[in-house]
């Protein structure tokens, strides 16, 4: 896609990755107009835009996906010449407790941004030009044993209610490529990690709890092994995905960075008893580690085979986990304990 002079519209760039991306977009491409529409659900926070907001070429319009009108709207305000889906209801374990909003978001949020995008896309003659990039997630491939990787033709085995409507959104998504012909692509990453994370998610939930010096919750027998991807690397990906990828295809994006979730607790807390001077006198966070009742239907591991993006893209991972991690926990603590520094 011609980087001039295109508008192009961002969901859910309120969320983690979401402002991540976009801040990182604005940065980069100056030329482009960025239309941020997000709900500004609990997940979501201006705050994560501070910085986009400061550019004159991004506009913040705050809205439902899963309101059709509104989704209209946006179509006939804006000449949206490609669209970045991030927009979701995604943390697994809530949509254990109700798989509702999940389905609005996720499934009828996206078909409202399909038609969407169709029609006007289809009258202004550019239905197999304009580009719809659907953000997924490597979840949609069910659980591994110990060994193997997903690969982009794993068949999908969603396993609960979020990933089953992260797969139901990317069925709809190929189907509209497959019967409209629309430029759709679709990215499936692993975990990600780093700054702007709702607290809810492991990694600023570890962190909290040490802060709080309360117990570190960790599921089952904390031997649930997930890669982990810095959220900056996959921006990058994103990015040439967008650009680069072709029409019609999936790309898995990894971090090539598998840990069991025990594991990663364990580094978190070094990190922390470094970072606070913690451990001899007032004893290690390790000590808060606490094993809970597992999640239901708690996938056992995930890892992603991404060669394709590697050799097709050339994209990889930048980012040394060990750096990555660091600085996500220095992040945190001076967002949640100014006084620690
Ligand atoms: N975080 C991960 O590790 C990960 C991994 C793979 C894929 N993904 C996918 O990446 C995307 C972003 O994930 P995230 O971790 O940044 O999520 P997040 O929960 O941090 O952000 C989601 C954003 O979507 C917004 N939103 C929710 N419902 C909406 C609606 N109906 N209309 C408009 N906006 C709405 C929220 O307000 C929030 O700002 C999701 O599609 C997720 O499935 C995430």
């Amino acid at each position: 896609m011609n980087k001039e002079k295109k508008t192009i519209l961002v969901t859910g760039g309120a969320g983690f990755i979401g402002s991540n991306f976009v801040t990182y977009f604005l940065r980069k491409y100056p030329s482009y107009e960025v239309v941020t529409i997000d709900k500004l659900t609990y997940a979501g926070s201006l705050e994560n835009l501070t910085e986009a907001r400061e550019f004159e070429n991004h506009h913040f319009i705050q809205g439902d996906i899963a309101d059709e009108k509104f989704v209209k709207k946006i179509f006939s305000t804006y000449d949206i010449h490609g669209i970045i889906h991030f927009a979701a209801e995604s943390h697994v374990d809530k949509s254990i407790d109700n798989a509702r909003p999940f389905i609005m978001t996720n499934v009828l949020g996206t078909v409202n941004l399909l038609e969407a995008a169709r029609h006007d896309w289809d009258e202004k003659g550019e239905l197999t030009d304009r580009r719809f990039h659907h953000i997924s997630t490597d979840e949609v491939y069910g659980s591994l044993p110990e060994t193997g990787k997903f690969t982009e033709s794993t068949p999908y085995d969603p396993r609960n209610p979020y990933s089953a409507s992260k797969a139901s959104a990317n069925l709809l998504v190929n189907s509209y490529q497959n019967t409209y012909g629309m430029n759709t692509v679709i990215s499936s990453s692993s975990n990600n990690y780093g700054p702007r994370q709702h607290e809810e998610k492991l990694i600023p939930t570890i962190i909290r709890k040490a802060l709080e010096k309360s117990a570190i919750p960790i599921y089952g027998d904390g031997k649930n092994v997930r890669d982990w991807l810095y959220v900056g690397d996959h921006c990058r990906a994103l990015d040439m995905v967008f650009h680069y990828g072709k029409r019609g295809e999936s790309y898995n994006i990894g971090g090539g960075n598998e840990q069991t979730n025990i594991d990663l607790a364990t580094i978190i807390c070094d990190h922390l008893d470094e970072r606070l001077s913690t451990n001899v006198n007032t004893g290690s966070c390790r000590d808060l580690i606490t094993f809970v009742k597992d999640r239901p239907g708690h996938d056992l591991r995930y890892a992603v085979d991404d060669t394709k993006i590697r050799q097709s893209l050339g994209w990889y991972p930048e980012k040394k986990f060990e750096d990555g991690l660091r600085e996500t926990v220095d992040w945190y603590v001076k967002k949640w304990q100014p006084l620690a520094r």
